[in-house]
């Protein structure tokens, strides 16, 4: 059974990576998850924001800042405190676990405006990054800015990172933009080889005894997926960029319909957490199996199966499954 892919420009045995979260956050974490079988790992990211506090620290103006973003700086939580790694620490560990592994290392940045944090990709590639993945977790809440100022943002600091390094950049989204396909399709022409699809926002929740708002991490559940397999199967055939899903791949079955929909690899953080390392030797058994019953060799023969026609009108096939499922009911 063939189950490798490419992605990124890396060669994996197999499509199912750990993404970004604390499982894949030191030497010794990551050696565990290449003994039970990953391909490669997505590191934590390092913040722009840690960045940002560096630099300024450095030129001793932080308690007095003048630039706006220092407003958002005084909220960040602070680097060098619960763990969380100056961007010195960051390089120093990924040396560490490049040191540590085999597999390829795809390191995070994650930022939203251009600057001169973006010079740290080019240091980041220096300590031994594969690939990287830029992270651009920002919510559009200012009435003045239209979606095609949102969109340039992301296409300009998507392609200063591509113009810092030399190895392959992917762009981790949200869905919440205007038009997707036009995005992606900028960012490839940016020089973008992936997009990962999709960031979660952390919703905060509101206590009505309290009456207070509570910031909530929550885990995924594989009911997040079907938002991916949508524009992931929308998508594949549509734009350059290659496509990784993220965001409720619990089990075999889930990345299956991933890599059916067109994805050519599926990041796990919510369902390792809560399963441990090993259980991504399960999910990889479990593709193989379904595989083998349906008669597949390769996942080249599997990959898209169920993308939608690059030359079809879906806008209109998703307006006429939305009014069938609407009138035949539930
Ligand atoms: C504890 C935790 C830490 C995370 N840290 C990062 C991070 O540093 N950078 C990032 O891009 N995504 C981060 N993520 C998001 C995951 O990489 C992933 O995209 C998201 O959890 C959806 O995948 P899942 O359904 O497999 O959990 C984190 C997620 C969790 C649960």
């Amino acid at each position: 059974m063939d189950l490798s892919t490419t992605y990124l420009g890396l060669s994996l045995s197999h499509p199912v990576i750990p993404g970004a979260s604390s499982l894949t956050e030191g030497p010794d974490r990551v050696r565990r998850l290449e003994d039970a079988g990953a391909p490669a790992v997505v590191l934590p990211s390092l913040f722009e924001e840690d960045i940002e506090h560096e630099r300024l620290r450095r030129l001793r103006d932080v308690e007095a800042p003048s630039e706006s973003f220092a407003e958002a700086l005084s909220y960040f939580p602070r680097a060098g405190t619960e763990g969380i790694p100056g961007p010195d620490a960051y390089l120093e560990r990924l040396r560490k676990i490049k040191e540590a592994v085999a597999i390829p290392v795809i390191a995070s940045l994650n930022g939203a405006s251009p600057g001169t944090w973006v010079e740290y990709a080019r240091q980041i590639q220096e300590a031994g990054a594969d690939a990287l993945e830029l992270n651009v977790y920002f919510l559009a809440v200012h009435p003045g800015v239209g979606p095609a100022e949102v969109d340039d943002r992301v296409v300009e600091v998507a392609g200063s990172v591509v113009k810092a390094v030399s190895v392959p950049v992917a762009v981790k989204l949200s869905p919440f933009f205007s038009s997707l396909p036009h995005l992606i399709a900028r960012l490839g022409r940016a020089g973008v080889r992936a997009v990962v699809l999709f960031n979660r926002f952390y919703q905060p929740d509101i206590d009505p005894e309290a009456l207070e708002v509570v910031p909530r991490l929550r885990r995924s559940t594989p009911a997040e997926l079907g938002l991916r397999l949508r524009w992931t199967a929308l998508l594949a055939r549509r734009v350059a960029p290659q496509i990784a899903v993220t965001g409720g791949v619990h089990g075999a079955e889930d990345a299956v319909k991933a890599l059916l929909a067109g994805a050519r690899a599926v990041q796990m953080a919510s369902a390792l957490l809560e399963h441990g390392p090993d259980h991504l030797g399960a999910v990889v058994r479990g593709l193989t199996e379904w595989m083998e019953r349906k008669g597949y060799e390769s996942l080249d023969q599997v990959r898209g199966l169920l993308a939608s026609d690059g030359s079809s009108d879906p806008a209109g096939l998703v307006r006429a499954n939305y009014a069938r499922v609407l009138r035949c009911g539930v």
